[in-house]
């Protein structure tokens, strides 16, 4: 126990030094970037009605705005009829609003549970190394997150290019009635911004990496690519964690409590998470 709290004293943000802790941190600052840019956006798109024959009707520049979560047959505008001053009222096409929530859900959901992670494997390492639940739960919620990313981030970018299309001052030109007439004109004054929102799916793909390869550094975690629990059925619990740190070293640093940061020194660990030396660890088990 003294041990323990030796290493929570000496090693606190050490965590962070470990591919484990460092991509967590990445993954809540990644997954701010992913909700933010996609929850916070709103744009606006200028069509220009020219009505030849009562240029008193004309309205040179309608805006529409728009914003998250895309539910665009919501969004109204006026457009002149080019017809003695009446006009009327317009609602641009199209739905998008459960790819961009299931987005923004997925990557607060993540954000939440990165940042919860950051602060168990800093504060908690001793309750989370505990009967191997903390990897187990860990591991299993990576790889739903994961999969998470990758589905909500393909799905928010397909909706993405649809709302482009649908919000496209060409194609919305097509819903004025005014504009199907010959002799009247119609024009697109300015288009809206997507720089933000094509930023929201390059990090909600990178939000996908980042946890995809994180699986293997918590599965590490776990034990189990070393013949894991298994080995250690029916020992007791001190023995375990005993045998355990014994038979491998190169688990020390991570969140155990054998001192990996505490007592040997740099070296050893410099070894154990340095590139060169985890194929090493890898081939041993094979
Ligand atoms: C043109 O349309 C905008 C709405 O986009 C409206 O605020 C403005 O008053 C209209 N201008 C004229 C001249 O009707």
């Amino acid at each position: 126990m003294e041990s323990a709290n030796q290493l929570v004293s000496v090693g606190t943000f050490q965590v962070l030094k470990l591919p484990l802790g460092f991509i967590r941190v990445l993954e809540w600052l990644f997954a701010i970037f992913a909700f933010a840019t996609c929850g916070g956006y709103s744009g606006q798109l200028r069509v220009s009605v020219d009505c030849q024959l009562d240029k008193a009707s004309s309205n040179l520049s309608i805006g529409i705005d728009f914003a998250y979560p895309f539910r665009l047959h919501q969004v109204s505008f006026e457009a002149p009829l080019c017809d003695g001053r009446r006009r009327e009222s317009l609602f641009l096409i199209g739905d998008y609003s459960s790819s961009a929530e299931f987005f923004v859900t997925i990557a607060v959901f993540a954000f939440l549970y990165s940042l919860m992670a950051t602060v168990v494997y800093i504060f908690f390492q001793n309750k989370y190394r505990e009967n191997n639940r903390g990897p187990l739960i860990d591991f299993i919620v990576t790889v739903v997150f994961a999969f998470m990313w990758l589905v909500s981030s393909s799905a928010w970018a397909q909706a993405l290019s649809d709302v482009k299309v649908a919000t496209d001052p060409d194609e919305v030109q097509e819903l004025i009635s005014a504009c199907k007439v010959m002799t009247n004109k119609c024009g697109s004054v300015q288009g809206p911004r997507w720089s933000g929102l094509n930023t929201s799916v390059v990090f909600g793909f990178l939000n996908f990496v980042l946890w995809a390869g994180n699986i293997w550094f918590v599965f590490k975690e776990t034990g189990w690519h070393k013949g894991g629990p298994a080995r250690y059925a029916g020992a007791p619990p001190e023995k375990q964690a005993a045998t355990f740190s014994q038979q491998q070293p190169y688990n020390q640093g991570s969140f155990d409590q054998s001192g990996g940061y505490s007592g040997q020194g740099d070296r050893e660990q410099a070894s154990e998470y340095s590139p060169v030396g985890e194929p090493t660890s890898y081939s041993n088990q094979m």
